[in-house]
Parts: structure tokens; sequence; C-alpha cells
């Protein structure tokens, strides 16, 4: 069982959303998973341009780290999303990231997979960003086991419980994986989702020649 932790705090050795990312996976690795932790702001991962060349190819024209952290994230079991909360959005860094995933929603390449996020906030907003990047990780087609949000408030201790609380998380999205859990909301809206990107391609199929062929393989559809 992999799992992968992107923490997309600028901060690096000093965020505190890292200290929440490292606790999931500390908590995953005790309940048996192989766990790695990547710092997105050390990755070189330009913008969007939307051209929607990956729609056609399965890849992006762009020469980047993306491509990379693109194999990591489809060859893990599970996924964990960390990202403070900048003017009530997530990092520019994690946005970009998400934003070039346009491939990977059409053809619901995290189908099978499970997830959660957790994010950080000086004041207010910690729960939305959580909200927000769980919502991501279920268009792409993954489950989600739950999130965490942290305002710090401004007390260094404010941290620490939460560590305890993000390494819980970290051993049930674990347990999700292991035993291949299922959540009857999550799978209507990957029903749905699986059928409104099926039309969307077959909208496209002229162009979208990578996710056309993608979509036509009948194991794709379970
Ligand atoms: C550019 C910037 C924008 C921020 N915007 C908000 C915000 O809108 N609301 C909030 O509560 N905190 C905001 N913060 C505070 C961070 O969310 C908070 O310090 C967070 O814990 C930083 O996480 P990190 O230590 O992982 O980098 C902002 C911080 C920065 C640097």
């Amino acid at each position: 069982m992999k799992i992968l932790g992107i923490n997309g705090s600028p901060r690096g050795s000093r965020s505190q959303t890292l200290r929440l990312v490292r606790a999931v996976l500390d908590g995953a690795a005790s309940a048996g998973a192989d766990v790695e932790l990547v710092d997105l702001c050390k990755l070189r991962i330009e913008y969007c341009n939307g051209c929607l060349v990956c729609c056609e190819r399965g890849e992006c024209v762009r020469d980047d780290d993306f491509a990379g952290l693109y194999r990591k994230m489809l060859a893990s079991d599970g996924i964990v999303l960390g990202s403070p909360n900048y003017i009530d959005s997530v990092t520019a860094q994690t946005k970009t990231l998400l934003d070039r995933m346009a491939d990977a929603i059409h053809c619901q390449l995290f189908t099978g997979k499970y997830g959660c996020a957790v994010a950080t906030a000086g004041g207010s907003g910690a729960d939305e960003i959580v909200a927000y990047l769980n919502r991501v990780l279920q268009t792409l087609g993954a489950n989600t086991v739950g999130g965490l949000g942290v305002v710090l408030g401004g007390d260094p201790e404010t941290i620490v419980p939460a560590e305890g609380k993000a390494y819980q998380l970290g051993r049930r999205l674990a347990g999700a994986i292991e035993r291949k859990e299922t959540y009857p909301e999550q799978e209507q809206l990957h029903a749905a989702m699986r059928e409104r990107m099926q039309g969307l391609v077959l909208a496209n199929k002229d162009r979208w020649h990578h996710e056309y062929d993608y979509w036509q393989t009948a194991a794709r559809t379970p």
C-alpha cells in the first residue's frame, strides 16, 4: 500500500501544514503503508495554458516536474493533500498542480484510490480548504476518508494536539485502503462523474483521441 503526501506550503521545514501532512503519513505508516512526502514548492510546475493537448495525447506539453509527480500520484493507493489558507483558498502552487490534472478528471484516473486533506489557517477558513481539496480528490474519482482543518490563531501549541488527530486520520486512510471501504454518497457522485465525463469525451472524440480510446476500453467501466 503506497500513500503519497503533498504539502503545498512554500515555507519548507517551517510549515505548520507540513506537520499535519507528516503526522497523517506517520499514522498511515504505523498501519502498514509505504509513505512518501513531497514538498510541492520545491518542484518546478508551470501553469496550465489550457491547450488541452493532454486530452489528445494523455500527457502535457510542458517539460517540468509535473510528469514525475503525476506518475507518483497515479502509482499511489492513497493521496494526502495539504495546503495553508492563502486569501481564502489553497496556495497558488497547490492550485497550479490541480489545474494540470484535467485529463485525470476526464478519465477519472483516481478511481479506486483513497485520499484525505489537511489545512492550516492563521485566523479562519481551514475547514473550507479541506472541503475544497477533498472535493477535488472526489472529482478525480477517489474516495475521501475525512480531513483536518486547523486554525492556529497565533498559538504555537495549537498544532500539537492537531498532529495527534492527523495521525489518526492517517490510520483511517490506511484502513480504508486495506478494507477497500465504500461510501454510498461518494459512489453516487463517482457514477454521475463517470457518466458526465464519458459524455464530455464523446462530444470531443474527434480531438481528444487519448481520452476517447481510454473510455472505449471496456475494462475502464467497473
Ligand atoms: C499570503 C498569505 C495569505 C494568507 N491568507 C490567509 C487567509 O486568508 N486566512 C487565514 O486565516 N490565514 C491566512 N494566512 C495565514 C496562513 O494560512 C497560516 O499562517 C498557515 O498556517 C501557514 O501555513 P504553513 O505554515 O504551512 O505555511 C495567509 C498567509 C499568507 C503568507
